[in-house]
């Protein structure tokens, strides 16, 4: 077996490190930098060339170039290249690939075990799809841990003597991540975690571009107006200004080109993103509340990610906790010699009896059983798991059938913290088939939620009654690339005239009132989605189900 390297998959940069003769050590990559720009280029022929070479390609090949291809996790996005599509994923695995290369390289032999780190408030499917670009990659993931939690277990090797509460602010290039944890000689229990997953450096880059110019659909111009407002912004952090020079970065309607000429203060870039730098107060307050301290209960505040070096970020973080947050880890290796610590722990090249961690699940995660009230039947979401439990985690909840004869149930799986699932995210659903008949009320379903090491959850369906159980693995899959497809529109679909008169009778019994467990609903939304996405398999699999399921309702119907 192969050692476990640590990797720090990071938006705008990665890094990747190895435990060597008891302590992290990080690889330089193929430009002798330990730092790599996560930018892959995509060759004609279908190669990845990646990192600081790659990058030279956003200005002349941008239709082919990537960056900050981690926002896009698990969005289901697709990506084009010579052509050819590619999921996030893929492009992540690249990226992956080269990291791992660079190790190999430093250490002399093979490695394809990693522990690869994420943002702590990444979702479910965030995570799931880190991990898949693991495997694309060739790599046994061993562990996805969170970045700050990774910082902590970093700060913690080097202070094992210390009892300390600690903050981690980390905000990078696409996210930001507030973890509040406990640190008690050499044991790192992680209290709470809160974040954006939508919040850095790459934001503030946008602001600035929006007051130069505006490219509309011009790729290079583009990039070069992206480059010149991160120069700038990182100029502004030791300097009062800059200024940008983009000659001929445009042609106007007359085919006149348009060069930017412009200076920039400090104060300005400070006004610009002071709403956003702002905003990064909540989770502070949000990550202490839950963690039931107060500011002045932290000892000691460490700020990881390249977007701390701002200086009125670091001003908004001294100002909420009232401490001088000082630079105690690198706040660009940190993260990386975190997960080479863990995956020392694992491996067992470092002691785990000296440092111990304990994290937490930073979203609330349930179902949305159908719930009857004052106005009828309607979906609300009944927490499982709530937000920040110590994990690993298994918690059950106990339903019952709510029609007559229903002989089978959907059970959606959601993340989030409303009380209507609709503002939550759907991680999910598991189907569950094989219920005796009998009427309403009288069976039982048991649901079992575990979450794991990874942050990822399982589940587990059961008829009490017979003890039949699915194996739940909850489709995650298209989840989100769902919601953008208009189901209204099924019937212009390819072979979509052959499903018309079984939707016909679906629709009647929906209309009718008879669909009471909502199953109808669901599988012949599904159904309609399966047939516009042209996904044969999906379509034979709810096809049988709804025809079953409209069975089991005529049946029941002539009984009653
Ligand atoms: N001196 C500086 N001043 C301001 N911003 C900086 C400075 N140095 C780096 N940055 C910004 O930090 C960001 C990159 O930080 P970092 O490498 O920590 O992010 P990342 O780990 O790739 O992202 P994430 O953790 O969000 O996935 C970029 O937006 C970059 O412009
Ligand atoms: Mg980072």
């Amino acid at each position: 077996m192969s050692r476990i390297v640590g990797i720090d998959l990071g938006t705008s940069t990665s890094e990747i490190a190895c435990i060597v003769d008891g302590a992290p050590r990080l690889f330089p990559n193929t430009q002798g930098k330990l730092v790599t720009p996560s930018v892959v280029h995509i060759t004609q022929d279908g190669a990845a060339v990646v990192g600081e070479e790659a990058a030279e390609y956003l200005f002349t090949r941008p239709d082919c170039t990537f960056m900050e291809v981690k926002r896009l996790t698990g969005s289901g996005e697709k990506l084009k290249a010579h052509g050819k599509e590619y999921v996030p994923e893929e492009i992540q695995a690249m990226l992956l690939r080269y990291l791992v290369g660079c190790a190999e390289t430093g250490l002399g032999e093979k490695v394809d075990r990693a522990v690869i780190t994420v943002p702590a408030y990444f979702t479910d499917v965030q995570r799931r799809m880190t991990a898949k670009a693991g495997e694309l990659a060739g790599l046994q993931v061993e562990r996805i841990i969170n970045e700050p939690t990774a910082a902590a277990l970093d700060y913690g090797l080097s202070n094992l003597k210390e009892c300390k509460n600690v903050l981690v602010y980390d905000l990078g290039g696409g996210t930001l991540d507030v973890t509040v944890l406990e640190l008690f000689e050499g044991i790192i229990d992680v209290k709470a975690s809160c974040g954006n997953n939508h919040l850095g450096g790459k934001d503030f880059d946008e602001i600035i571009m929006a007051h130069l110019a505006d490219p509309a659909g011009d790729e290079r111009a583009l990039m070069r107006l992206k480059k010149s407002a991160e120069d700038c912004k990182i100029a502004l952090s030791s300097r009062d200004e800059y200024k940008v020079s983009l000659p001929f970065l445009l042609t106007d309607g007359d085919g006149k080109p348009v060069s930017v000429e412009q200076t920039i203060s400090c104060q300005d870039f400070e006004e610009w993103v002071s709403e956003k730098v702002s905003s990064t107060r909540d989770q502070m307050m949000s990550a202490l509340g839950d963690a039931k301290l107060n500011p002045q209960d932290l000892q000691v505040v460490l700020l990881v990610g390249g977007s701390t070096r701002i200086p009125c970020v670091k001003k908004l973080v001294e100002a909420t906790l009232g401490a001088v947050p000082r630079s105690l880890v690198d706040p660009d290796l940190t993260v990386a010699r975190g997960a080479a610590i863990q995956a020392g722990l694992i491996e067992g090249s470092l002691n785990n009896e000296d440092l111990v961690l304990t994290d937490v699940c930073p979203y609330t995660l349930g179902t949305a059983p159908l719930q009857s009230g004052l106005f009828g039947k309607r979906k609300v979401f009944d927490p499982l798991i709530p937000r920040n439990t110590t994990i690993p985690t298994e918690k059950s909840a106990i339903y019952t059938t709510v029609a007559d004869f229903q002989t089978s149930v959907i059970i959606e799986v959601y993340q989030g913290e409303s009380s209507n699932p609709e503002n939550n995210e759907q991680l999910g659903e598991v189907r569950l088939t094989g219920i005796p008949p009998a009427r309403k009320e009288k069976e039982q379903i048991e649901v079992n939620f575990g979450y794991d090491m990874n942050g990822i959850l399982q589940v587990k369906a059961s008829v009490v009654s017979t003890g039949k159980q699915v194996s739940a693995e909850i489709s995650t899959t298209g989840v989100k690339a769902r919601a953008v497809l208009d189901v209204s529109k099924w019937e212009q679909a390819e072979g979509a005239r052959s499903f018309r008169p079984l939707v016909r009778k679906a629709e009647k019994l929906i209309s009718s009132g008879k669909d009471i467990g909502g199953d109808i609903t669901l599988l012949l939304r599904r159904l309609k989605e399966a047939i516009l996405l042209k996904d044969q398999e999906q379509i034979d699999e709810l096809r049988e189900d709804l025809l079953a399921m409209i069975e089991v309702l005529e049946k029941a119907d002539k009984l009653l």
